[in-house]
């Protein structure tokens, strides 16, 4: 009999900056969530990597992570599927991190595009530390630990993974073929917006939550900019230009979003009942997410045991990785 080929493995992470909102949703989680059927997945959160800029407010990560993974949990990636961790219970990363800052180059990390987008965009915070520089090295250890052969990430990051590309590269050629070159597997990003029509994020505040409440998306619906063009209910407005609509194309039936293209365009109907009717089917969208996050929610205990099972299978390949690293380095 044939021998089944092993599934590529794949890895991604996220920093653990504040719970998951829509735009996650349809994005990294959506993508992560086909996935973990076909490949060998690896998940994790970047708690060191949250430090690099947030090494000022340390305080609320601990929180972040266990919503994190309660939203991971609740939209259904499963950790019969998948290894699902955190970063710095595996201190193997930081091993390999330092040994990876040997051989990276100063300059590969000075003209990271990313690095340089960041520094002038965050300029009230000082980020001219050597953490912050070498993020992209830390990216590469964690990724290259697991021998990762693809890496689903948002076009921001593929700077990120083409550098790892590079390092891996750098790494087989001094001290021997150890690691896999990955692949960067863009994640296409969702077309809706933030309620204020800028890219949904949670530092713009301008998300809407996968925990968020039933109330708390029909007020967020509620305040939705919709066609800047139609300021009185008698202007016929522009659905195609519309974030409500986009809205409506992922959360309504066929048969709803052609009624209100056409009404829309009409002036046949409101954009606040527009927005109720999308209100409603966003919540009944969300429903079996926060079903299942009460029942996250009411056993810390399984979790935990989750967590901690996941992390116990990730030291296990991180374990291997490195003394495959110790014994090519010689050290
Ligand atoms: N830098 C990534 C982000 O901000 C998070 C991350 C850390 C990551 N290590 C990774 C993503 C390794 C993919 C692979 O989203
Ligand atoms: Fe947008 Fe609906 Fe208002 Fe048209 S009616 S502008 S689709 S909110």
């Amino acid at each position: 009999m044939a021998k089944k080929m092993a599934k590529k493995r794949i890895l991604s992470g996220m920093r653990p900056t504040g719970p998951l909102h829509l735009g996650n949703l349809h994005g990294a989680l959506a993508n992560w969530k086909k996935m973990q059927d076909h490949y060998d997945c690896f998940f994790f959160i970047a708690d060191w990597h949250a430090l690099t800029s947030d090494y000022d407010m340390t305080a609320p990560i601990q929180g972040y992570i266990l919503e994190i993974f309660t939203d991971w949990l609740s939209v259904g990636l499963s950790p019969d599927k998948c290894t699902l961790f955190i970063q710095s219970h595996i201190k193997e990363h930081a091993e390999l991190f330092l040994l990876l800052s040997m051989i990276t180059p100063l300059p590969w990390l000075e003209r990271n595009p990313t690095y340089k987008e960041q520094i002038a965009q965050l300029k009230n915070k000082d980020l001219s530390t050597f953490g912050f520089l070498g993020y992209p090295v830390l990216q590469a250890a964690d990724i290259i630990m697991y021998k990762a052969n693809g890496v689903p990430v948002g076009i921001d990051q593929a700077p990120h993974v083409e550098l790892t590309r590079e390092i891996a590269r750098r790494f087989n050629y001094f001290y021997g073929d150890i690691f896999p070159v990955p692949e960067t597997i863009l994640t296409e990003t969702p077309k809706i917006l933030g309620i204020d029509r800028r890219k949904m994020s949670k530092s713009y505040d301008n998300a809407i939550f996968l925990s968020d409440t039933p109330k708390e998306v029909r007020s967020k619906v509620g305040q939705m900019i919709t066609d800047p063009q139609r300021a009185r209910r008698n202007d016929p407005g522009n659905p195609d230009v519309c974030n409500v609509f986009s809205f409506h194309q992922l959360y309504s039936d066929q048969k709803t979003i052609q009624r209100i293209d056409q009404a829309c365009r009409e002036a046949q109907i409101g954009c606040v009942e527009c927005k109720q009717m999308m209100a409603e089917n966003l919540i009944q969208a969300l429903e079996p997410i926060r079903d299942q996050r009460s029942y996250y929610e009411a056993h810390p205990d399984t979790v935990r045991a989750i967590i901690e099972d996941g992390n116990r299978k990730a030291q296990a390949v991180a374990h291997n990785t490195m003394e495959q690293v110790r014994a090519a380095i010689k050290i």
